[in-house]
C-alpha cells in the first residue's frame, strides 16, 4: 500500500471505521478527507466501544498520525471535545493529530441554520442538524472561516464580520431571531486556537512530504456513495462527496498517488434519514436487521432503515468510484434469516433500467431474488473456507454479479472479527 482510499458505497454506516482500524495496521498515516461531525464512526477494542466524530480512527493507533483534511468541516468545540476524551484515555492525540489550515469551521450558526432549513422545509431531509450543509454553503460562497485564519488574529475578525453580516440578516430579517455577536464567534474560535492551535498546518505538503518519504496513507471517507451531493439521491443527500474525487479535493493528494480504491460494503443496506431505498425491506425484516445488527445512528440515535443488498447501487458505486476490491461488513447479522433477498435489478415504468440516476431512484421498483440463508453463528470464523456453504453462494453470488473481487470480511464488532478473503 502507498495510498489507499476506503469509500462508503452504500448510504454511509457501512462499517468504515472498524475496517479502518484494521487497515491503519499496515499504515502510516490516517486521513479523513470530507465531512464533518455528521459521521459517527464507531470502533470496538477490546470490548472499548469508542465513537468518533472527527478525529479519524486510526488514533487508537500508537506511533500513527491522523489528519483532519483540508475538505473536512470542523466544529471546533466538538474536536476539543473529542481530542480531551482520547486525551483522558491514555491517548496521546496532540502529538500524532494533524489539522489542515484549509479545513472549514462550522461554527454554532451553522448549526442554528441546519435546524431551522430542516424545520421549515416542506421536503425534509433529515440531516443530522451538525451544521454541515450550511457550513459547506459559506465554502462556495467564500464566506467561511478556514482553520488557518486563526494566526492573524485581526484577518479573523474581519472575517468573521463578513460571516456574520449575511447570517444576522439571514437571522433578523427570516427568522426575527437576535443577532449573533462577533465576540461570542471570536472567542469561541480563539479558545480552539489555544488549545488545538499547534496542531494546524498545511495537511497538503505534509501528505506530499510523506509519500516522498514512502510513507503509507489510508484515506477514510465519512458518509457513503449515494449521499454524495453529486452522485447521490439529491437532495437527500449531505453537502459534501464521500467519493474518490472527495478523496482528492479534501486532501490535496493526485489521482496518481492513488494506488488502491477499497470500497466497504454491508452486507445489507442502511440509511438514515428521508429519501428513496429501493431495496428497503418490509417491516418485520427490517425490525430484525436493525435489531440484529444495532442499526442506530452514533450520531443521532435515530433508528436507521434497513434493506437488502443491492447490486446496481454497487455497481454505480464501483463505476463512479473505481473500486479495486470490497471489504464486507457485518455478515453475521443476515445469520438466521431463512430466506435472503438480494435486489438484483430495477424496473422503471415497467421496463428494467439499473441505470437510472440516483435522483430518480424513487421511481424504482426492485427486482428481487431470494437465497437460502443459514443459521450456524458466523462470527467464530476466521477464514472464508470455513464459513457455511450458504453464506459462501451469498458472498460468491455478490462477487460475480459485480465482477470485483471481495478482499475482507468481517463477522463481528471488534477488530479480531475481520479477515482477508
Ligand atoms: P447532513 O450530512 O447532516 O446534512 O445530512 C444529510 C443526509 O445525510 C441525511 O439523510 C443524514 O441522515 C445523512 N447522513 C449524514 N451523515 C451520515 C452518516 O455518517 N451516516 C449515515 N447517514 C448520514
Amino acid at each position: 500500500m502507498g495510498c489507499t482510499v476506503a469509500i462508503g458505497t452504500q448510504w454511509g454506516d457501512e462499517g468504515k471505521a472498524k475496517m479502518i482500524d484494521y487497515l491503519t495496521r499496515d499504515a502510516d498515516i490516517v486521513v479523513r478527507y470530507q465531512g464533518g461531525a455528521n459521521a459517527g464512526h464507531t470502533v470496538v477494542v477490546n470490548d472499548k466501544k469508542f465513537v468518533f466524530h472527527l478525529i479519524p480512527s486510526g488514533i487508537l493507533h500508537e506511533g500513527k498520525t491522523c489528519v483532519i483534511g483540508n475538505g473536512v468541516v470542523l466544529d471546533p468545540a466538538e474536536l476539543i471535545e473529542e481530542i480531551e476524551v482520547l486525551e483522558g484515555k491514555g491517548y496521546n492525540v496532540k502529538e500524532r493529530l494533524i489539522i489542515s489550515d484549509a479545513a472549514h469551521f462550522i461554527l454554532p450558526y451553522h448549526k442554528t441554520l441546519d435546524s431551522l432549513m430542516e424545520e421549515d422545509s416542506e421536503e425534509k431531509i433529515g440531516t443530522t442538524k451538525r451544521g454541515i450543509g450550511p457550513c459547506y454553503a459559506d465554502k462556495c460562497l467564500r464566506v467561511g472561516i478556514r482553520t488557518g485564519d486563526i494566526f492573524d488574529e485581526a484577518h479573523l475578525k474581519k472575517r468573521v464580520i463578513a460571516a456574520l453580516k449575511i447570517k444576522n440578516l439571514q437571522f433578523e430579517k427570516i427568522y426575527g431571531l437576535p443577532p449573533v455577536a462577533v465576540e461570542e464567534i471570536m472567542e469561541l474560535i480563539l479558545d480552539f486556537k489555544t488549545k488545538a492551535g499547534q496542531m494546524v498546518q498545511n495537511s497538503q505538503k505534509f501528505l506530499h512530504d510523506a509519500l516522498k518519504h514512502k510513507k503509507k496513507i489510508l484515506l477514510e471517507g465519512a458518509q457513503g456513495f449515494a449521499l454524495d451531493i453529486d452522485h447521490g439521491t439529491y437532495p437527500f443527500v449531505t453537502s459534501s462527496n464521500p467519493t474518490i474525487g472527495g478523496a482528492l479535493i479534501g486532501s490535496g493528494l493526485n489521482a496518481g498517488e492513488i494506488d488502491e480504491v477499497l470500497g466497504i460494503t454491508k452486507a445489507y443496506v442502511t440509511r438514515v434519514g428521508e429519501g428513496p431505498f429501493p431495496s428497503e425491506a418490509n417491516e418485520e425484516d427490517s425490525e430484525r436487521l436493525r435489531v440484529n445488527g444495532n442499526e442506530f445512528g452514533a450520531t443521532t440515535g435515530r433508528p436507521r432503515r434497513c434493506g437488502w443488498f443491492d447490486i446496481p447501487l454497487l455497481k454505480k458505486s464501483i463505476q463512479i468510484n473505481g473500486l479495486n476490491s470490497l471489504a464486507v461488513t457485518k455478515l453475521d447479522v443476515l445469520t438466521g434469516f431463512d430466506k435472503i433477498k438480494i435486489c438484483t435489478g430495477y424496473e422503471v415504468d415497467g421496463k428494467r433500467d439499473d441505470d437510472i440516476c440516483l435522483s430518480n431512484l424513487s421511481r424504482v421498483k426492485p427486482i428481487f431474488i431470494e437465497m437460502d440463508g443459514w443459521d450456524e453463528n458466523i462470527s467464530k470464523y476466521r477464514t472464508f473456507d470455513e464459513l457455511p456453504v450458504n453464506t459462501k453462494n451469498y458472498l460468491n453470488f455478490i462477487e460475480e454479479e459485480l465482477q470485483i473481487p471481495i478482499k475482507y470480511i468481517s463477522v463481528g464488532p471488534s477488530r479480531e472479527f475481520t479477515f482477508k478473503k
